[in-house]
């Protein structure tokens, strides 16, 4: 491998979780360190790309080379995702929370003798908007976690999500922030699996198979 075989390429990621407010104080997430998005975003700006790295609200440092939007809401990671465009090759690996709070309440909701009722609304797919939008990247990648039926649902999304390649995730042991990953890539063509690795190894076979694609 090269040092500079995505020279010239823009690659968007995404990653880490989104928080959602319930109220200033209060919010609603999915559990993501951030680890494996902010891996790879460092191991595409070492292979020469200009990398875009959209990230939810973790505590973890920019990688070398990598230009970072922080972004707290689902709705606020879409529309900076839109102002990257245009962009070669986008990967989303964010844990995007699929509801928002309806009606996010602007001051500190009291303890009552009821408790509150919360009106979920659905967010946007960024994932799926992208790969169906005008300016669709060349290679879109998206990330699945899965802890059972794996390969299955991954194919499924694929299709459904309208991305050229799934990066499946098993987490069916202790992955969650954890610094390993067991990895399924289904593409166009078929399902490779990938032997338990290291977060950053994982980052680096991925990223050296998109400068394959691109
Ligand atoms: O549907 P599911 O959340 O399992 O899909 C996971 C993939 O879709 C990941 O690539 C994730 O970053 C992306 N996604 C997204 N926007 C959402 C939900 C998921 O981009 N609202």
């Amino acid at each position: 491998p090269s040092a500079g075989r995505l020279r010239g390429k823009h690659v968007l990621v995404t990653a880490g979780p989104t928080h959602e407010p319930i109220d200033p104080v209060r919010y609603i997430a999915n559990r993501s360190s951030g680890k494996q998005g902010f891996a790879i975003a460092g191991a595409l700006a070492a292979l020469g790309a200009r990398v875009t790295l959209v990230a939810g609200p973790v505590t973890l440092p920019t990688p070398a080379g990598v230009d970072r939007v922080d972004v707290e809401t689902a709705r606020a990671m879409a529309a900076a995702v839109d102002s990257a465009l245009p962009a070669d090759a986008a990967v989303m690996v964010a844990a995007v929370a699929d509801w928002r709070v309806s009606d996010a309440a602007g001051q500190k909701i009291k303890k009552e003798e009821n408790s509150p009722a919360l009106a979920l609304v659905e967010n946007p797919d960024i994932l799926a908007g992208l790969a169906g939008s005008a300016q669709r990247p060349r290679l879109v990648v998206g990330f699945a976690a899965e802890t059972e039926q794996v390969i299955e649902h991954a194919i499924a999304k694929r299709t459904r999500k309208g991305a050229d390649w799934i990066v499946a995730n098993d987490v069916s042991g202790d992955v969650m922030g954890g610094d390993a990953n067991t990895i399924h890539l289904v593409t166009a063509t078929g399902v490779e699996s990938w032997e338990k690795l290291a977060k950053p190894d994982v980052a680096r076979r991925l990223a050296e198979r998109i400068a394959d694609a691109l």
